[in-house]
This record gives structure tokens, sequence and C-alpha cells, in this order.
């Protein structure tokens, strides 16, 4: 049997860096769902296809050809048609490319057993935005990770600092309150907390902090 951690939420709200610290402490393989929307956005434009153009979207979403590695720093890297575009696909463009190629249903299907595929032994953290409403219905614990649009804004500020990209705080407020009215209210995969969900609100609390919740949770 291969346990499965879901965690959803909206934009900025540290999902992944929380996936990534429990899998590391539960010694689980991690999928970084929102990967996969934004380097099919970064495929799309190397194809030259539209992302309106849901067909063809949907063919290649189907033969995405990925890979994630890691780097001898232990950095997470991750190829696309062999081609190394961490770095290309974490921009706000990219994430925003992301979310509107994500409301797409045929785009959302191609991709579904794609990532049930991630479910491989000793168990998985999957991180994403209806991991525990659709694509892990069963998962064994269920998460939905919040914050206040502000305190997710000033996180994905200084991220975006730190790797070395310009920013504007405004900016990023508009951003996250547009990407969270399209992934909300989207017809296919709202976001929303799956049945069952444990809802943490993280505006005041630290990554340690929750990181370790999530954890108790799992060992319960
Ligand atoms: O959290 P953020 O939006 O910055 O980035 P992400 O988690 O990499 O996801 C990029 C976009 O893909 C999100 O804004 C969602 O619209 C979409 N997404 C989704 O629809 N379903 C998922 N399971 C994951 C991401």
């Amino acid at each position: 049997y291969v346990p499965v951690i879901a965690i959803d939420g909206p934009s900025g709200s540290g999902k992944g860096t929380i996936a990534h610290r429990v899998a590391s402490r539960l010694g689980f393989h991690v999928l970084d769902s929102g990967a996969l929307y934004r380097l099919l956005g970064a495929a799309a434009k190397r194809h030259a296809v539209s992302i309106e153009n849901e067909a063809a979207l949907e063919v290649l979403a189907a033969h995405l050809d990925v890979q994630f590695t890691v780097d001898a720093q232990g950095e997470a890297v991750i190829l696309l048609e062999g081609e190394d575009v961490s770095r290309e696909i974490r921009t706000e463009e990219a994430g925003r490319v992301a979310s509107q190629v994500a409301v797409l249903p045929k785009v959302r299907n191609a991709l579904l057993a794609r990532q049930q595929a991630f479910r491989e032994a000793p168990g998985l953290v999957a991180d994403g935005r209806d991991m525990g409403t659709v694509v892990f219905p069963n998962a064994d614990l269920k998460i939905f990770l919040t914050a206040s649009a502000e305190a997710r804004a000033e996180r994905r500020y200084k991220q975006l600092l730190e790797k070395g990209f310009g920013a504007s705080l405004a900016a990023l407020i508009d951003d996250i309150r547009a990407r969270d009215t399209r992934d909300t209210e989207r017809s296919i995969a709202p976001l929303k907390p799956a049945d069952g969900a444990l809802v943490l609100d993280s505006t005041d609390l630290g990554i340690d902090a929750v990181v370790q919740r999530v954890f108790d949770e799992a060992k319960k």
C-alpha cells in the first residue's frame, strides 16, 4: 500500500516548501503538479501552440516529455524535451500561462494519469489545487493550506528576489487575487478544500510550525 498526503491551496500559500519538507522527513516522493501546468505552458511556447487551442494542448499534454531530477547540490532540476527549464518555468509569466491552460478540461484530463503515476513506494506528498478533490480522492491525509492574499504576495515577493527576479509587491497582490479568482471560479476542479481536509491558515504560522503540524497528522 502506498500512502498519499495531498496538500492543496491557493497561489503562494507555501505548499511547495511544506510538501518538500514533509516529504524529506518521511522519505516520500513529491509531486509538484503545478510544475506540470507550467511545463505545458513552456511546451506550448516552444511548439508555437496557442494557449487557447485546447485540442492541440491536449495532445501536447499527453506527450509532454519531462524529467524531474536533482543536480549535484541537491537542487531540483526539471527538463523539458531534455532541456533545463527549471528557471524559465518559475517566472510570474509562466505561472500566469499555467493557470490559463489549467482551466481547460481536456488538458486536466490528459495530465491525470501522469500525476497518479507519481504514487510510488514508500509514499507520496502531492502538491497542487485538486490533489485531494480529483487526483487522489482517497488520499490518506488531505491538507488545505491557505493564508491571506497579502501574506502570500509577500512570500512570493521574497522568493522572487532571492532567485534574482525583479518584482513589485503591489503587482503581486493583484496577480495573486486574479489567480485566486481563476482557480476558485473555474468550472473544472475548482480550488476548494477536499472533503475531510484539515484547513491550515499559515498567515501567522511559520513554515516549521506548519511542517510539524502536517507531520504529526501524518503519523496519526
Ligand atoms: O502556486 P502558484 O500559482 O504560484 O504556482 P503552481 O502551484 O506552480 O501552479 C501554477 C498554476 O497551475 C496555478 O496557478 C493553477 O492555476 C494551476 N494548477 C492547477 O490548476 N492544478 C494543480 N493541481 C496545480 C496547479
